[in-house]
């Protein structure tokens, strides 16, 4: 893994990144892809832990963007598609970085990046730079021939842009309204790095919302504020989170103006998502090359318009990333150290965990449908291996809000200890009233 930590980082970052990292591995969060074959540089497969977290990130933002909303949509858009869609959009003749050679080490860089400067053996010399699309290219079908060329999406936009007329006929929406999509990416980044914060293949959260033009500025403004509420609500301390807007120069091809949603990574400020005004770009392209009518007619006024087009654009595995190292802390509890994942407790990879006292015959038919009456509720962890204190350990690690305990006393009593992660409180709480109070704890956070 490369890990470029920076001027503006904070102190202990590199630390911490390297912490993060290797708890990811070590509980089954995040590895390394085709490890038994020596690993796939900057390609990452999600463990038990991981797609756990990520489907709650995910899952999250859908609430958040589409489930709580009366003016968005879903769509789920194909990966692959042909030339014309990227012609259309601008990413067949624009989407490229800079790159130059070092004339000493002869490593490859993006210009635009390194500041004149080779990171590596610190040499001023570099070749001329030259653009290098960062599209993946394959073939739809067994001929190699110029017809059967496909390209894999490097952002889920344009899904949302070509299927704008389905949309509007189906749903009968009209602007303000949007699509949402939820879904991979591939870019052929030159230096991907930093773990999962920029690799060649990812997740997108995107959403295009659609508004008359003279409105534009209203709801470029309104997403902003949304989304940077959204990073908060879910925990990320505000001191770690800030919104900047891009000057002209950094503008993309189709941008009228953006904002980044920045984290503070180990190695500074960097980018979460990206708030764009893309104007009515897209729909006039793509409605110039496909001849289709990509506008929007109101009927009361008799008035046709293109609407002009929001778009906040989130990474969800990058998104994960930071909330796994916003989360990460060490505490002691009761003169021994611990490290625990502070995460919310909607995004925790598990919400409960089960643990009977022992691992006697006699506790496990109670732990078993205390289990059973949690999971149609919560995602669980069942554990009856070592002894308590150092399975609490355990959950506080991979961040389990609440333990469940069954001891020879819930025999009698029909009642569990319920042990906070952060405060590691313990109360107790009758069986038939479990489900209700750990719901209720959830919906106080
Ligand atoms: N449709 C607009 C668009 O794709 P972007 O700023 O290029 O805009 C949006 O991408 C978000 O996708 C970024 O803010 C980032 O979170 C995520 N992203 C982009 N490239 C990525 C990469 N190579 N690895 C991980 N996440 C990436």
């Amino acid at each position: 893994m490369d890990v470029h930590v920076g001027g503006d980082a904070p102190t202990g970052a590199a630390d911490l990144m390297e912490k993060v990292v290797g708890l990811c591995k070590r509980r089954g969060f995040i590895f390394q892809s085709a490890e038994i074959y020596g690993g796939f540089r900057s390609t990452y497969d999600y463990g038990p832990l991981g797609v756990n977290l990520l489907r709650n990130v995910k899952n999250a933002w859908w609430e958040a963007m589409v489930q709580r909303r009366d003016d968005v949509v879903g769509l789920d858009a194909a990966v692959l598609s042909p030339p014309a869609v990227w012609e259309a959009s601008g990413h067949l003749s624009n989407f490229s970085d800079p790159l130059v050679d070092c004339r000493s080490c002869h490593q490859r860089w993006r210009e635009d990046k390194i500041g004149g400067v080779c990171p590596t053996c610190g040499s001023t010399e570099f070749t001329e730079a030259r653009a290098f699309n960062l599209m993946f290219k394959t073939q739809a079908g067994p001929l190699e021939d110029e017809g059967a060329v496909a390209y894999l999406r490097p952002e889920t936009a344009q899904g949302m842009f070509i299927n704008f007329a389905n949309v509007l006929q189906t749903t009968r929406k009209k602007p303000p309204f949007g699509i949402a999509q939820v879904g991979k990416s591939f870019r052929n980044e030159i230096t991907p790095q930093n773990f999962v914060f920029r690799t060649r293949e990812f997740e997108q959260m995107e959403m295009e919302y659609f508004v008359p033009p003279a409105e534009a500025q209203h709801w470029f403004e309104y997403w902003l504020e949304e989304r940077y509420r959204w990073y908060i609500g879910l925990g990320i301390p505000e001191e770690q989170l800030r919104l900047r807007h891009h000057d002209a120069g950094e503008l993309s091809h189709y941008s009228a103006g953006t904002a980044d949603v920045e984290f503070l990574f180990p190695w500074g400020w960097d980018e979460l998502e990206g708030i764009a005004n893309r104007t009515d770009f897209d729909l006039k392209a793509h409605a110039a090359a496909s001849g289709e009518r990509l506008e929007f007619f109101d009927q009361p006024s008799g008035e046709r318009y293109v609407p002009y087009v929001i778009e906040p654009a989130a990474g969800a595995t990058r998104t994960m990333m930071a909330f796994l190292l916003a989360s990460y802390s060490e505490d002691e509890v009761g003169g021994e150290s611990r490290t625990v994942l502070r995460l919310h407790p909607r995004l925790a990879p598990y919400q409960v965990g089960v643990l009977p006292l022992s691992k006697k015959e006699s506790l496990e038919p109670l732990a078993r449908q205390v289990l059973a009456s949690l999971q149609p509720h919560f995602m669980c962890d069942y554990d009856v291996t070592q002894s308590i204190g150092k399975r609490y350990r355990r959950q506080d690690e991979v961040g389990t809000p609440w333990c469940v305990t069954v001891d020879f006393d819930s025999l009698d009593d029909r009642a569990v200890t319920v042990r906070d992660r952060d405060s590691t409180e313990q109360v107790r709480v009758p069986v038939d009233g479990l489900v209700a109070e750990l719901r209720r704890r959830l919906d106080q956070v």
